[in-house]
C-alpha cells in the first residue's frame, strides 16, 4: 500500500507511541539490529489489573535470536527509560511486559490532547484520495441500496478529510446510455411536458419505459411450441412488436443524443436535475455532503469512451471477438467486454475511463468505490484491466490503490431485500420520513417529563432534535455493521436510546453537555486551564479511551471500516458511564479534582461530538 496512513505512525498524544519510542530503542540497543527490525508490538493490555498496555516482542524476537524469551525481555526493560511514563512494568508469562502508565504520562497526553484536533495528526501526503459515492441512475428514485453507497461514502471522505487528506467525492450517476434514452423516447412519445416533472413521474416513466422495451421472444417460441392458444400468442407478438418499436425509438434518440441534437439535450439535462433535485435533497436530509460539484456522471466520460478502447487494442490488450472488443485474463476465463459489435461501448468502458482520470488527472493515490457487493466481478475486471494497461501510475509515478468496498443488502424483518407490503422497493426518501417521524415521537415523548433537559422546550426545537435522532439511528446502525455485511433494517431498535445504537451516543453527549453546563462557576471556566489529574482507576480507564482517538481514526481510514469508529465510540460512552458512576463530578468536593473531572467532561464530550461528526451525525446539547 502506498502512501495510505502507514499505522506505525503514531498521533503524538499517543502514550503507545511514546512507549513504543522508548523500547524501539532499547530493543535495537540490546539486540544491534536497526531500528526498523524492533517492533517492540506496543498492545493495550485486555485486563487494568495487568497493566495499562504490554510490550510483546520478547517471544518472536528471541525466536529469531535464538535466546530465551523471559531473559530478553529482562534485559531490555531494564535498559527501557520509562521515567515520566510509567509508573511500574514487570516482565510476565513467557516474556511479555505490562506497563502500568503513571497518572502524570496519562495527564500530560490528555492535557496536549485537549485542542481542536483533539491528537488527530494530518497525514503528510502530496496525493488526493477518490471516494466513488452513492452512484444513482437518472430518472430512478433513491432506494435504499442508495443509502449505504451514501453515507458509507460520505463518512470514509469526512474520515479522510479529518486526516488532512484532499478529497474527491465523485458521485458516479448512471446519466448515459440506452436506459435514459429509453425514457427519453418514452416520455417523448407521450407527449409529457418536462418542465413540471416531478421525480415520482419520471421514475414511473422509467418503469413504464423498461417494460414496453422488454421483448419475450422466449415466451413465443415457448407458447407456439407449446399450443398455448392464438389469443396467448397473438398477445406475445404484439408484445414483441411493441418492445421492438420501443427498442427502436430509443437506439435512434440515443444516436441523436449523442451527436449532440440540441433538443434532446436539453430534455436530457432536465430530467438529470429533476433527479438530481432529489437526490441533494435526500443528502441533506442525511447530513451527506453531496452537492452539485460531486457529481461526474458516466456522460462526463463520453468522448473518452472510442480512445479508452483504442488505448487497449493499442496495448494488445483489447482483441477482437466475433466482432466486439474485449479485454482477457490470464487468470480466469469471464473476458470483459468494453466495445459491443454495433460500437457501442459499455458501463465497464466508463469506469476504464473514469478510474484513469481519477488517478491522473485528480491525482489520487486511493480510490475506493463504495458499491454494493453484487458489481464484485465488474471491478475485479476493471481495475485489472487498469493495472494491465499502468493507468493506476500517477504522474509521478505512485501506483494508486483501487479498491472495491462491497457493501451488503439492507434485509427486512423477514431476512430477504427490504421491500414494501406490495414488493416495490422502499425509496429511501419514505425509509427516512418514517425514521424522523419515530425520533420526533421519542424525543416528544421524553420532552413531557418535567424533569427531562427538554422539557418545556419550543415545538421546532423539539421537532429538530427528534430529526437529528431518526437520522442518527438510521446512520448509526448502517454505519455501526460491518460494510460487507447484510443487516436488518429495524427502526425499533434503531431509534432507542439505550444499547448499541446512535441516539445512545447523542444521549450520551448531551448528558455531558448537561453536566458541564449546571457546573457554570469558576473553575470550569478558570483560565490557565486547570491541570488534569488522573488517579481513580475509572478516572484511568477514562483518559485511556480518550487518548485512543486519533488511532482510532487512522484506523478507519487505513482500513476503510467506519463500523471502527462506531465501537469505539459507544465504549467511549460506556467508559465514560463507569467514570461518572464511580467518581462525583458536581458534587466533588475537592475544588482541583473537580476542576478535573469536569475538564475530563468537556474532553469527552468534545470527542463524542467529533467522531459523530465524523460520521455525518449531529449532536445536540439538550436531548
Ligand atoms: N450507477 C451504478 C449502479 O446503479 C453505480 C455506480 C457505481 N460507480 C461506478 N464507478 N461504477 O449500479
Amino acid at each position: 500500500m502506498p502512501s495510505a496512513a502507514p499505522s506505525e505512525h503514531r498521533p503524538a498524544t499517543d502514550p503507545a507511541a511514546a512507549l513504543g519510542q522508548a523500547f524501539r530503542a532499547s530493543i535495537a540497543a540490546r539486540t544491534g539490529l536497526p531500528d526498523t527490525a524492533c517492533d517492540p508490538q506496543i498492545r493495550p493490555s485486555g485486563n487494568p489489573q495487568f497493566g495499562d498496555f504490554q510490550a510483546n516482542f520478547a517471544m518472536a524476537l528471541a525466536k529469531q535470536l535464538g535466546t530465551n524469551p523471559r531473559q530478553l525481555a529482562t534485559d531490555v526493560l531494564a535498559a527501557t527509560d520509562l521515567s515520566g511514563l510509567a509508573d511500574r512494568a514487570e516482565v510476565a508469562g513467557p516474556g511479555f511486559i505490562n506497563i502500568h502508565l503513571s497518572g502524570s504520562a496519562l495527564a500530560a497526553a490528555l492535557d496536549a490532547m485537549d485542542t481542536s484536533a483533539l491528537g488527530v495528526v494530518p497525514q503528510v501526503a502530496t496525493h488526493a484520495v477518490t471516494i466513488d459515492l452513492c452512484g444513482v441512475n437518472v430518472a430512478k428514485q433513491m432506494h435504499v441500496g442508495h443509502l449505504r453507497a451514501t453515507i458509507i461514502g460520505d463518512t470514509l471522505a469526512r474520515v479522510h478529510e479529518r486526516l488532512g487528506r484532499k478529497v474527491w467525492r465523485e458521485n458516479h450517476l448512471g446519466d448515459w446510455g440506452l436506459p435514459i434514452a429509453m425514457t427519453l423516447a418514452a416520455l417523448r412519445r407521450a407527449g409529457t411536458d418536462l418542465g413540471s416533472l416531478t421525480l415520482e413521474h419520471l421514475n414511473a416513466a422509467y418503469r413504464a419505459a423498461q417494460l414496453e422495451g422488454r421483448d419475450d421472444a422466449a415466451g413465443l417460441v415457448a407458447a407456439r411450441g407449446t399450443h398455448a392458444g392464438p389469443h396467448r400468442i397473438a398477445e406475445l407478438e404484439a408484445q414483441n412488436a411493441g418492445a421492438a418499436m420501443a427498442q427502436e425509438d430509443a437506439r435512434t434518440t440515443l444516436v441523436r443524443l449523442q451527436s449532440g441534437d440540441a433538443e434532446l439535450v436539453a430534455a436530457w439535462r432536465r430530467l438529470i436535475e429533476c433527479t438530481m433535485r432529489e437526490v441533494f435533497e435526500t443528502a441533506e436530509t442525511l447530513g451527506v455532503h453531496l452537492t452539485a460539484e460531486h457529481s461526474r456522471g458516466e456522460s462526463y466520460f463520453r468522448e473518452e469512451l472510442g480512445p479508452t478502447v483504442e488505448a487497449f487494442v493499442k496495448a494488445g490488450l483489447g482483441v477482437e471477438d466475433d466482432g466486439a472488443i474485449v479485454v482477457r485474463y490470464a487468470d480466469r476465463e469471464r473476458p470483459m467486454l468494453i466495445r459491443k459489435r454495433d460500437g457501442g461501448f459499455l458501463y465497464a468502458t466508463t469506469d476504464l475511463a473514469a478510474c484513469r482520470f481519477r488517478v491522473q488527472a485528480l491525482k489520487s493515490d486511493r480510490v475506493v468505490y463504495v458499491v454494493d457487493a453484487r458489481q464484485r466481478d465488474h471491478f475485479k475486471d476493471v481495475f485489472d484491466a487498469v493495472r494491465m494497461i499502468g493507468w493506476h501510475r500517477l504522474p509521478d509515478g505512485t501506483e494508486a490503490q483501487l479498491v472495491h468496498l462491497p457493501f451488503g443488502s439492507v434485509l427486512g424483518a423477514d431476512k430477504k431485500p427490504l421491500k414494501t407490503r406490495s414488493g416495490e422497493n422502499f425509496t429511501l426518501k419514505a425509509l427516512l420520513e418514517e425514521a424522523i417521524e419515530r425520533g420526533t415521537r421519542e424525543v416528544r415523548a421524553r420532552s413531557a417529563n418535567p424533569d427531562a433537559p427538554t422539557a418545556g422546550m419550543s415545538d421546532a426545537d423539539l421537532a429538530a432534535i427528534g430529526r437529528a435522532v431518526g437520522i442518527a439511528a438510521v446512520k448509526y446502525a448502517d454505519l455501526g455493521t460491518d460494510v460487507t455485511r447484510d443487516y436488518v433494517f429495524d427502526l425499533d431498535r434503531m431509534v432507542s436510546f439505550e444499547g448499541d445504537t446512535g441516539p445512545y451516543l447523542q444521549y450520551a453527549h448531551a448528558r455531558i453537555a448537561g453536566i458541564l453546563g449546571k457546573a457554570l462557576d469558576a473553575a470550569a471556566h478558570a483560565r490557565p486551564r486547570p491541570r488534569i489529574v488522573v488517579n481513580e482507576p475509572a478516572e484511568r480507564q477514562l483518559a485511556l479511551a480518550l487518548l485512543r482517538y486519533p488511532q482510532v481514526v487512522c484506523d478507519v481510514a487505513e482500513h476503510l471500516e467506519p463500523s471502527r469508529l462506531c465501537a469505539y465510540l459507544h465504549g467511549l460512552a460506556t467508559t465514560f458511564n463507569g467514570f461518572y458512576q464511580h467518581c462525583p463530578v458536581l458534587r466533588c468536593e475537592d475544588a482541583e479534582v473537580r476542576a478535573s473531572r469536569l475538564r475530563l467532561c468537556a474532553i469527552s464530550k468534545h470527542v463524542l461530538k467529533d467522531g459523530l461528526g465524523l460520521l455525518g451525525i449531529t449532536a445536540p446539547e439538550r436531548m
